[in-house]
């Protein structure tokens, strides 16, 4: 594959990564044939595209199987679509890492108000990994799920799915995760891991478009779901308001209405995504660390054993904002990052703020030296 067109050496992949021109000449094609022939009659010209292939490049992508998908335009809306209508009671447990993201927690908390179950977090050991002889000791019939990022939004540890799939294994307790910065950048393979949800984002490690994400659902899960308001290209509505379920597949989940051209480029980078088997941003993600490590005053933010593309750091005289504008007049791109998208871990530790610096197959190594070169210079 191509390295995307770039005027700037972009380090904001977590953020969102670069789209294809390919995916981008879908989009203004659709939009296109939309205007000359009309939004609907495009859509059902693409009828095969959108309800059918983009299913199976999704459930191809995860490990799953085509009828476990759902599309949506986020990861919070796939995650706050689903996880919410499980309603685990008063005298259930929920467990969580540290590392959750703010957005999930909301929905949780506010789910927690409603039904009264408890939350508790697995406990990290000297490294920040999580402490999974806890988890297995923790783990009852009283545990309605468990819920993990693959990787967090604030730095680039990689948790240990595999094993808490395993231990979770054979148990009712569903297992939930956020895989919305992992998908694209590692492996993932729902029905190997055992989990019940995994949700992602379309924009970030795939580089799809913008207002873009899926659920992978179990079986297991769907049947556990209370039944939640429905859309019409799942159910219908006759003049005596009876109601009848045409779909049985977890697009149930989903509402009917999307752009027609987010989707479609979302299919174009789905089809041309590398293998992320090949995508090796461990190694460039180690390589940058160990440069950043090297500028005087700076503090890498990397909990854990595993890494992945997420590099986070901080400078101890400027600020996370005076470098991420510094950076920018130097050409590259990164994000300030708030501690409060990932409270648990972040804000404890008394990060508020921090640079986030992401790599991903289009990153070269001279890109990688210049942000290290271009700090030494805004920090010295
Ligand atoms: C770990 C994690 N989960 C979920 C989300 C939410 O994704 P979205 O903005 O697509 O809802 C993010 C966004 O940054 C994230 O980093």
């Amino acid at each position: 594959m191509t390295a995307p067109l770039a005027t700037r050496v972009h380090l904001n992949t977590a953020g969102a990564g670069l789209l294809s021109s390919h995916a981008v000449d879908t989009m203004i094609d659709v939009l296109h044939a939309e205007r000359r022939d009309g939004a609907y009659e495009t859509e059902l010209r693409l009828d095969g595209e959108l309800n059918e292939q983009l299913y199976g490049e999704l459930a191809r992508l995860v490990g799953a199987a085509p009828d476990d998908i759902a599309y949506f335009d986020s990861a919070t809306r796939a995650y706050v679509s689903t996880l919410p209508l499980l309603k685990p009671g008063p005298g259930e447990r929920v467990i969580l890492s540290p590392y959750e993201y703010a957005g999930n927690l909301l929905s949780l908390l506010a789910l927690r108000e409603r039904h009264g179950f408890t939350i508790d977090v697995i406990p990290l050991d000297a490294e920040g990994d999580l402490d999974l002889e806890w988890l297995e000791k923790n783990v009852d019939d009283d545990v309605s799920f468990v819920s993990v990022p693959h990787v967090p939004s604030g730095c680039g540890i990689v948790n240990p799915v595999e094993e808490i799939g395993r231990i979770l294994r054979g148990t009712d307790t569903f297992y939930v995760v956020d895989g919305c910065q992992s998908v694209g950048q590692l492996p993932v393979d729902v029905s190997a891991l055992g989990c019940d949800l995994f949700t992602g984002a379309g924009r970030k490690f795939l580089c799809g478009p913008r207002g873009t994400g899926f659920a992978a659902v179990s079986e297991r899960l769907r049947a556990a779901l209370e039944r939640g308001s429905r859309d019409l290209h799942v159910s219908a509505v006759d003049a005596r308001l009876a109601v009848e379920d045409r779909v049985h597949t977890a697009r149930t989940l989903e509402l009917a209405e999307r752009s027609t051209a987010v989707a479609m480029g979302f299919l174009t980078t789905l089809r041309e995504a590398p293998d992320p088997a090949g995508v090796d941003n461990a190694s460039r993600a180690a390589e940058l660390t160990a440069l950043l490590t090297a500028v005087p005053g700076i503090e890498v933010i990397n909990p854990g054993r595993r890494q992945a593309g997420i590099v986070t750091f901080r400078h101890d005289r400027v600020s996370p904002a005076e470098l991420t504008a510094a950076l920018g007049e130097c050409g590259i791109t990164v994000w300030t990052i708030t501690g409060a998208h990932t409270p648990q871990y972040m804000l404890d530790r008394g990060v508020t703020t921090a640079v986030r610096a992401s790599v991903h197959w289009y990153t070269t190594t001279a890109q990688i030296e210049a942000l290290a070169a271009a700090l030494r210079r805004i920090t010295s």
